[in-house]
């Protein structure tokens, strides 16, 4: 399946899509897709199977997310933790990226159509090479689409990011590019690869962050789901939603205090990302 799923809006749907339009939209949602295996289970496929079917859902998210208007969708799409589990299934869920990042290559007229720009947020050295190629490649590829961003946390924890922005910014200082007393909360939360999300929503009735974008939730609307994620409807986002609606606090004021010199070590940061993205790509 593709990554962005024409769906048929029924009627109804859109009438209620409107209805939620009229309260605020989350800007961004985080989903920690849980239960695949669970659902193959039910339905008595092998694992793999049910990853594809978490795929395919995902695919249809995110068109309902582009209905909906929310702009960036964040997906916790494998851990650090998941090389731990039995090789077959990981070189399964190995083989679904390969297979899907290729398929977005090929798709980029339709990528570009609807917007959407692709980033993998995780330890990439972690990744055999030729995946890491792939994702590098979709990445660069996509990196000027702004209409729909997603992020796809893979080979990822929420302490190994918080880690490597914190070995990103000993080395701003070493360099000069940052002074000791320029280390405070804004520069860890821009150094870190993924925004603050304004609703996060775990499915499969699992209640635990598992690790998961854990310095930008502080301030998160959480939603938690018995569904499975395969079995995941329009109707689960839409009460997510409504549930953010009830649960946020008022968005606070942006006040923008990033010195020239923070600003210019975050330039030269993305910069390095690219070139590494690129190196990634050629090798
Ligand atoms: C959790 O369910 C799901 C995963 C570990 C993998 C999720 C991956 C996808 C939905 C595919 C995304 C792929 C790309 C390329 C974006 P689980 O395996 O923990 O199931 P369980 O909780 O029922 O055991
Ligand atoms: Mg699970």
């Amino acid at each position: 399946m593709s990554w962005v799923k024409e769906n048929c809006v029924s009627f109804f749907q859109l009438l209620c899509i409107k209805v939620v339009n009229t309260g605020r939209i989350p800007q961004h949602i985080a989903f920690i897709m849980d239960g695949n295996r669970r659902y193959a289970k039910k339905h008595s496929v092998n694992s793999s199977e049910g990853h594809y079917k978490g795929f395919d859902k995902l695919s249809e998210t995110l068109k309902w997310c582009l209905d909906i208007g929310v702009p960036e969708v964040t997906v916790y799409a494998f851990s650090i933790e998941n090389f731990k589990r039995k090789e077959e299934e990981v070189s399964a869920l190995m083989n679904l990226a390969r297979d899907k990042f290729k398929r977005l290559l090929d798709e980029m007229d339709q990528l570009n159509e609807w917007g959407m720009r692709v980033h993998v947020a995780g330890r990439l050295s972690l990744l055999p090479d030729d995946l890491r190629s792939l994702v590098s490649e979709a990445m660069l590829a996509t990196k000027d689409n702004n209409k729909l961003r997603l992020n796809i946390a893979y080979a990822y924890t929420g302490r190994d990011e918080i880690s490597r922005a914190a070995s990103h910014i000993v080395d701003g200082v070493r360099n000069n590019e940052l002074a000791p007393e320029d280390i405070d909360e804004e520069l860890v939360s821009q150094t870190l690869e993924l925004s603050e999300p304004d609703l996060l929503v775990r499915t499969s009735g699992e209640v635990r962050l598992s690790d998961f974008m854990l310095w930008q939730v502080s301030n998160s609307v959480v939603y938690f789901t018995d569904v499975l994620w395969p079995d995941f409807t329009i109707w689960n986002l839409l009460a997510a939603i409504i549930h953010f609606q009830r649960h946020a606090a008022l968005p606070k004021a942006g006040e923008n205090t990033t010195s020239d010199r923070k600003q210019q070590f975050l330039r030269q940061l993305e910069s390095r990302r690219l070139q590494e993205l690129q190196k990634y790509v050629n090798c």
